[in-house]
């Protein structure tokens, strides 16, 4: 019995490129592919790939419900927000009647961030964090984030693995770190994540390094993040039972690099194009700290040390096995993101909004 797909996100940078590259993967047969949409354009846009759009209210239970079971979806892929569970619990719940009513195997996916596996939430940092570490589920239960916010997205990881296994439901956590190189979707090309660098420079007219010392973190190119949600998508259709629930996080990244590095390499693309005057990376007072906050739209829940720390600073171990247990095969090392910053940099500027 073959699966009808929802993608989410296709408006945005991550699930815009998987929508772009989902064609030619040459994936196993599927019945039907939808995507959700929330305006007209974008429900036009899709329509491009050959893709139906759906429009409906993700934290609308009843909505989320008629969705799936009026278009019989058995797989879903969730690219919208990592920090709150109420849109994927209704997805679960609803995937649940799709395997009662039609006895197949149900998938619901639900993408996450490097952030919840590093300092900023918790996770240890003493040594590598395997993303198929058996032991994974329990270093997230016993987390205890400090920044207080974060605790909700390392909650909503365990949500999703509880509801999906008292549901009965497949779930997967996709894991993506500093993802960067130009999206291939019709909506957001760039990634939030490097933009950060980008918009604090721009803002303080230099380059900051908010880290207490060397702080690794790991990245990974646009394509290569699209290959893993597309070589699991394969596995899941092919039936090939690739690792769920607490056997389930899939982290994509081909290693990692330091902070130090990164800034240093966009620091000298961004006095190149003399949007900073002095290319040097340097510790920041406390009173550049709060400049920073306010110019990254720093939301009251966080002071402005942890809201600059959180968006372009941290350490984080966690490092990917499962994908290459998959058979994914990342194109671009690690160092790459360094050697291709003048690239990036130029194409944040140009599609920077404000
Ligand atoms: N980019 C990275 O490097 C990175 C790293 C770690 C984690 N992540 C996570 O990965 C996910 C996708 O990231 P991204 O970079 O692709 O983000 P993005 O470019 O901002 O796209 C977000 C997508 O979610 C949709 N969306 C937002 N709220 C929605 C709602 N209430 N109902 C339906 N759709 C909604 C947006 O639709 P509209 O266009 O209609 O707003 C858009 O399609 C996010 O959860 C992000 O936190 C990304």
């Amino acid at each position: 019995m073959s699966h009808n797909i929802l993608l989410t996100g296709v408006s945005g940078y991550l699930g815009g490129t998987i929508l772009a590259r989902i064609g030619a993967a040459n994936l196993p047969p599927y019945d039907k592919l939808y995507a959700l949409v929330r305006t007209d354009e974008q429900a036009a846009a899709v329509k491009q790939y050959s893709v139906e759009p759906l429009a409906f209210n993700i934290q609308d239970e009843a909505a989320v419900r008629d969705a799936v079971l009026n278009y019989g979806i058995s797989v879903v892929f969730y690219l919208v927000d990592p920090f709150y569970s109420t849109p994927q619990v209704h997805f679960i719940k609803a995937l649940t009647e799709i395997k009662k009513n039609t006895g197949r195997d149900v998938h619901f996916l639900h993408t996450s961030g490097a952030k919840i596996f590093s300092n900023h939430a918790g996770a240890p940092i003493d040594k590598p964090l395997l993303d198929n570490d058996p032991q994974l589920y329990d270093i997230q239960k016993s987390q205890k984030a400090p920044i207080g916010f974060m605790q909700n997205p390392v909650e909503t990881n365990n949500i999703v693995i509880e509801e999906a296994e008292r549901h009965g439901v497949r779930s997967y956590i996709f894991v993506p770190c500093i993802v960067y190189g130009k999206g291939e979707g019709f909506g957001n090309p760039i990634s939030n994540q490097t933009v950060a660098i980008v918009r604090a420079a721009k803002a303080m007219k230099r380059v900051y390094d908010v880290n207490a010392g060397v702080s690794t973190w790991p990245v990974c190119h646009v394509i290569d993040n699209t290959t893993l949600y597309i070589e699991l998508l394969r596995k899941i259709l092919l039936g090939d039972n690739p690792g769920y629930g607490k056997n389930g996080y899939y982290l994509a990244s081909p290693g990692s690099v330091s902070w130090q590095d990164l800034y240093a390499a966009m620091a000298a693309s961004l006095a190149k194009r003399n949007i900073i005057e002095d290319d040097s990376v340097v510790t920041p007072s406390d009173e550049k700290i709060e400049e920073m906050a306010k110019a990254l739209k720093r939301p009251q829940q966080f002071s402005p040390n942890e809201w600059v720390e959180m968006l372009i600073g941290g350490k984080c171990t966690f490092t990917a096995r499962r994908g290459y247990e998959l058979g994914w095969k990342p194109q671009y090392a690690p160092t790459h993101i360094l050697e291709d910053a003048d690239t990036e940099v130029e194409l944040i500027l140009q599609h920077l909004k404000d």
